[in-house]
């Protein structure tokens, strides 16, 4: 029988110390850093950071820190976004592999040529999407403002939005304005199952079923709320109800179980018996390569200033109308 021994490389364990999270903390006092975490990242993650949120609110935050780093705890488009506010800051992703589906579902050449076809329609992008994007964009939105921010446009103005077509079929829904959708998606987001979430409600009555926008409308039909996953941690904070199943990326849950460790939180299912609704690109981070990132000062996020000056327009524009 053909048996495998696992030979950690020496010299990278040598260099790892083994609290972790002291060591984080030293490094981040010396450099005057600051973490910034999506709720999608593993709970270690959560735990050291200095602030955790959603996508609006990691924006909020990076444009308001005065720390000389950021570590941003999250995907490219996040620590990007976090680079075109703080051209002048170091930003640190713990791994560049760490994209996003949605925001691959959009190559700008092809976005350019979709949006020459409506040239007196606005362009509203949601953040999960490029800097070039950003910068092809009138507006950016969140999950969590992007029915705020439609609803403020004039009725007579055309709106392109895009990546995600499934929070355009939300916000259509929500605001009642016609919009001209690109057809990107979030991988994680559609690999829920509405036959084992209906299967599952049948076993738990009294739990609610919470999702986020970027579900597909078969599964958001079923929610009892929908909202940005800031909104989800805030909605099952405020309930009565004491059961959930919660349809958006489970890392989500590290927060709800904290925050209300009385209630029970149970992850929608994937179609195939699979991870699947975990988000392969933010599980790229761990607390090992946080440490290094910050350690080495790598992998930093740069930007060509031409397209990071187009881009930053449309997110202040965000940032005021939120
Ligand atoms: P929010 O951070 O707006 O909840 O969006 C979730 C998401 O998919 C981030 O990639
Ligand atoms: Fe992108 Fe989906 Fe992952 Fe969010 S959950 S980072 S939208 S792939």
């Amino acid at each position: 029988m053909f048996t495998a021994t696992f030979a950690p490389n020496q010299s990278l364990l040598n260099n790892i110390p083994q609290d972790l999270f002291s060591a984080i903390a030293t490094i981040k006092k010396e450099l005057n850093a600051v973490i910034l975490a999506h709720y999608y990242q593993e709970g270690d993650i959560q735990d050291i950071a200095d602030y955790i949120g959603d996508s609006l609110g990691l924006s909020q935050q990076a444009a308001s820190t005065d720390a000389d780093v950021i570590l941003f705890a999250g995907v490219h488009f996040m620590a990007e976004t976090a680079k075109i506010l703080n051209p002048n800051k170091l930003v640190l992703l713990p791994d560049l592999n760490a994209g996003c589906s949605l925001a691959d579902s959009c190559p700008p050449d092809k976005f350019a040529d979709f949006k020459a076809q409506y040239p007196e329609h606005l362009v509203i992008s949601y953040i999960n999407c490029s800097a070039e994007i950003k910068a092809l964009s009138d507006i950016i939105c969140t999950s969590s403002n992007a029915v705020k921010i439609v609803k403020q446009i004039p009725k007579n103005q055309g709106i392109i939005f895009a990546p995600d077509q499934n929070l355009g079929h939300y916000v259509i829904e929500q605001t009642g304005r016609e919009m001209i959708l690109w057809d990107g998606s979030c991988i994680v987001h559609e690999t829920f199952s509405e036959k084992k979430i209906v299967q599952l409600k049948v076993q738990h009555p009294q739990a609610e079923i919470l999702a986020h926008p970027e579900c597909e409308m078969s599964i958001l039909r079923h929610a009892d709320y929908i909202g940005s996953t800031t909104a989800l941690l805030k909605y099952v904070l405020q309930t009565t109800s004491k059961e959930f199943i919660i349809a958006t990326e489970p890392g989500i849950i590290h927060q709800m179980e904290k925050d209300a460790p009385e209630k029970l939180f149970i992850p929608a299912p994937p179609q195939s018996n699979c991870a699947c609704n975990q988000c392969p690109y933010m599980r790229l981070n761990t607390l090992e390569k946080v440490y290094l990132a910050l350690k080495n000062r790598t992998p930093q996020i740069n930007i060509t200033e031409s397209i990071r000056v187009k881009a930053l327009k449309p997110i202040q524009k965000m940032l005021e109308m939120s």
